[in-house]
Protein backbone atom coordinates (compact mmCIF):
# COMPACT_ATOMS: atom_id res chain seq x y z
CA UNK A 1 0.00 0.00 0.00
CA UNK A 2 1.54 3.04 -1.06
CA UNK A 3 1.72 6.10 1.54
CA UNK A 4 -1.00 8.30 -0.48
CA UNK A 5 -3.37 5.53 -0.37
CA UNK A 6 -2.72 5.22 3.74
CA UNK A 7 -3.68 9.13 3.35
CA UNK A 8 -6.95 8.67 1.59
CA UNK A 9 -7.91 6.45 3.54
CA UNK A 10 -7.67 8.01 6.14
CA UNK A 11 -8.91 11.35 5.12
CA UNK A 12 -12.05 9.06 3.86
CA UNK A 13 -12.21 8.03 7.62
CA UNK A 14 -12.41 11.05 9.19
CA UNK A 15 -14.78 12.94 6.82
CA UNK A 16 -16.67 10.27 7.40
CA UNK A 17 -16.52 10.82 11.27
CA UNK A 18 -17.38 14.33 10.39
CA UNK A 19 -20.54 13.79 8.68
CA UNK A 20 -21.66 11.26 11.73
CA UNK A 21 -20.93 13.86 14.50
CA UNK A 22 -22.59 16.54 12.63
CA UNK A 23 -26.21 13.87 12.04
CA UNK A 24 -25.54 13.87 8.50
CA UNK A 25 -25.03 9.85 7.71
CA UNK A 26 -28.40 8.32 9.02
CA UNK A 27 -28.48 6.88 5.56
CA UNK A 28 -25.93 4.34 6.93
CA UNK A 29 -28.23 3.87 9.94
CA UNK A 30 -29.08 -0.25 10.30
CA UNK A 31 -32.76 -0.36 10.63
CA UNK A 32 -32.88 -3.70 12.15
CA UNK A 33 -30.80 -2.60 15.33
CA UNK A 34 -32.76 0.48 15.10
CA UNK A 35 -35.88 -1.51 15.83
CA UNK A 36 -34.09 -2.91 18.39
CA UNK A 37 -32.63 0.26 19.89
CA UNK A 38 -36.19 1.67 19.63
CA UNK A 39 -37.19 -1.26 22.50
CA UNK A 40 -33.93 -1.14 24.34
CA UNK A 41 -34.15 2.32 25.09
CA UNK A 42 -37.81 2.39 25.76
CA UNK A 43 -39.34 5.14 23.19
CA UNK A 44 -41.71 2.25 22.92
CA UNK A 45 -43.32 2.80 25.66
CA UNK A 46 -44.77 6.25 24.92
CA UNK A 47 -44.36 6.03 21.06
CA UNK A 48 -45.98 2.39 20.10
CA UNK A 49 -43.70 -0.41 18.81
CA UNK A 50 -43.71 1.42 15.16
CA UNK A 51 -43.44 4.89 16.50
CA UNK A 52 -47.17 5.27 15.95
CA UNK A 53 -48.23 7.34 18.80
CA UNK A 54 -50.30 6.86 22.03
CA UNK A 55 -54.33 6.95 22.10
CA UNK A 56 -53.57 9.34 25.09
CA UNK A 57 -51.53 12.26 23.06
CA UNK A 58 -50.19 13.62 26.16
CA UNK A 59 -48.41 10.31 26.72
CA UNK A 60 -46.35 10.56 22.81
CA UNK A 61 -46.58 11.42 19.45
CA UNK A 62 -46.73 10.18 16.52
CA UNK A 63 -42.70 9.49 14.88
CA UNK A 64 -43.20 7.36 11.75
CA UNK A 65 -44.16 7.14 8.94
CA UNK A 66 -42.29 10.09 8.29
CA UNK A 67 -40.18 11.28 10.98
CA UNK A 68 -38.89 14.40 11.36
CA UNK A 69 -35.84 15.88 9.71
CA UNK A 70 -32.76 14.26 11.21
CA UNK A 71 -31.44 17.69 12.53
CA UNK A 72 -34.71 18.31 14.32
CA UNK A 73 -35.61 14.94 15.24
CA UNK A 74 -31.86 14.61 17.59
CA UNK A 75 -31.87 17.79 18.49
CA UNK A 76 -35.16 17.04 19.71
CA UNK A 77 -34.21 13.84 21.46
CA UNK A 78 -31.10 15.19 23.25
CA UNK A 79 -32.86 18.59 24.68
CA UNK A 80 -36.54 18.20 25.48
CA UNK A 81 -37.14 19.20 28.72
CA UNK A 82 -41.08 19.01 28.14
CA UNK A 83 -43.17 15.92 28.57
CA UNK A 84 -40.51 13.54 27.27
CA UNK A 85 -37.06 12.88 28.88
CA UNK A 86 -34.28 13.77 27.62
CA UNK A 87 -31.57 11.33 26.04
CA UNK A 88 -28.17 12.79 26.28
CA UNK A 89 -25.23 11.27 24.24
CA UNK A 90 -24.09 8.97 27.65
CA UNK A 91 -27.14 7.55 27.98
CA UNK A 92 -28.26 7.21 24.10
CA UNK A 93 -25.07 7.06 21.94
CA UNK A 94 -25.30 8.89 18.40
CA UNK A 95 -25.12 5.28 16.06
CA UNK A 96 -28.08 3.60 18.59
CA UNK A 97 -30.15 7.12 17.60
CA UNK A 98 -28.82 6.92 14.35
CA UNK A 99 -30.01 3.42 14.08
CA UNK A 100 -33.25 4.37 15.19
CA UNK A 101 -33.93 7.01 13.11
CA UNK A 102 -33.09 4.49 9.97
CA UNK A 103 -36.11 2.31 11.79
CA UNK A 104 -38.10 4.99 11.68
CA UNK A 105 -37.73 6.26 8.00
CA UNK A 106 -38.31 2.35 7.22
CA UNK A 107 -41.93 2.04 8.09
CA UNK A 108 -43.42 2.45 5.35
CA UNK A 109 -46.96 4.43 5.17
CA UNK A 110 -50.54 3.27 5.28
CA UNK A 111 -52.25 2.68 1.64
CA UNK A 112 -54.00 5.74 1.23
CA UNK A 113 -57.76 4.76 1.42
CA UNK A 114 -59.00 6.16 -2.27
CA UNK A 115 -56.64 2.77 -3.08
CA UNK A 116 -58.89 0.79 -1.24
CA UNK A 117 -62.44 0.12 -2.61
CA UNK A 118 -64.65 -0.99 0.12
CA UNK A 119 -63.52 2.62 1.35
CA UNK A 120 -64.89 4.38 -1.72
CA UNK A 121 -68.56 2.85 -1.61
C1 LIG B 1 -41.87 8.88 28.97
C2 LIG B 1 -42.46 8.88 27.65
C3 LIG B 1 -41.53 9.01 26.46
C4 LIG B 1 -40.43 8.25 26.14
C5 LIG B 1 -39.82 7.09 26.92
C6 LIG B 1 -39.95 8.76 24.86
N1 LIG B 1 -40.73 9.80 24.44
FE1 LIG B 1 -40.47 10.89 22.73
N2 LIG B 1 -42.04 12.09 23.28
C7 LIG B 1 -42.83 11.94 24.40
C8 LIG B 1 -43.80 13.02 24.47
C9 LIG B 1 -44.84 13.22 25.55
C10 LIG B 1 -43.55 13.83 23.33
C11 LIG B 1 -44.24 15.16 22.97
C12 LIG B 1 -43.43 16.15 23.80
C13 LIG B 1 -43.56 17.58 23.52
O1 LIG B 1 -44.23 17.98 22.56
O2 LIG B 1 -42.90 18.32 24.29
C14 LIG B 1 -42.44 13.22 22.61
C15 LIG B 1 -41.92 13.72 21.43
C16 LIG B 1 -40.90 13.12 20.70
C17 LIG B 1 -40.38 13.64 19.46
C18 LIG B 1 -40.86 14.90 18.74
C19 LIG B 1 -42.01 14.54 17.84
C20 LIG B 1 -42.65 15.73 17.19
O3 LIG B 1 -43.27 15.52 16.13
O4 LIG B 1 -42.54 16.84 17.73
C21 LIG B 1 -39.41 12.78 19.05
C22 LIG B 1 -38.56 12.89 17.79
C23 LIG B 1 -39.31 11.72 20.06
N3 LIG B 1 -40.24 11.96 21.03
C24 LIG B 1 -38.45 10.66 19.98
C25 LIG B 1 -38.26 9.73 21.00
C26 LIG B 1 -37.25 8.68 20.98
C27 LIG B 1 -36.29 8.41 19.83
C28 LIG B 1 -37.35 8.02 22.17
C29 LIG B 1 -36.47 6.89 22.69
C30 LIG B 1 -35.05 7.13 22.69
C31 LIG B 1 -38.43 8.63 22.92
N4 LIG B 1 -38.96 9.66 22.17
C32 LIG B 1 -38.86 8.23 24.18
C33 LIG B 1 -42.72 10.92 25.34
C34 LIG B 1 -41.71 9.98 25.38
Amino acid sequence: MTRSFVRFVLAAVAAGTVALASGSAFAAGDAVKGKANFQKYGCWQCHGYEGQGSAVTSLGKVLAPDPLPWDTFSAFVRTTNRAMPPFSEKVLPNEDLVDIYAYLSSIPKGKDYKSIPLLNQ
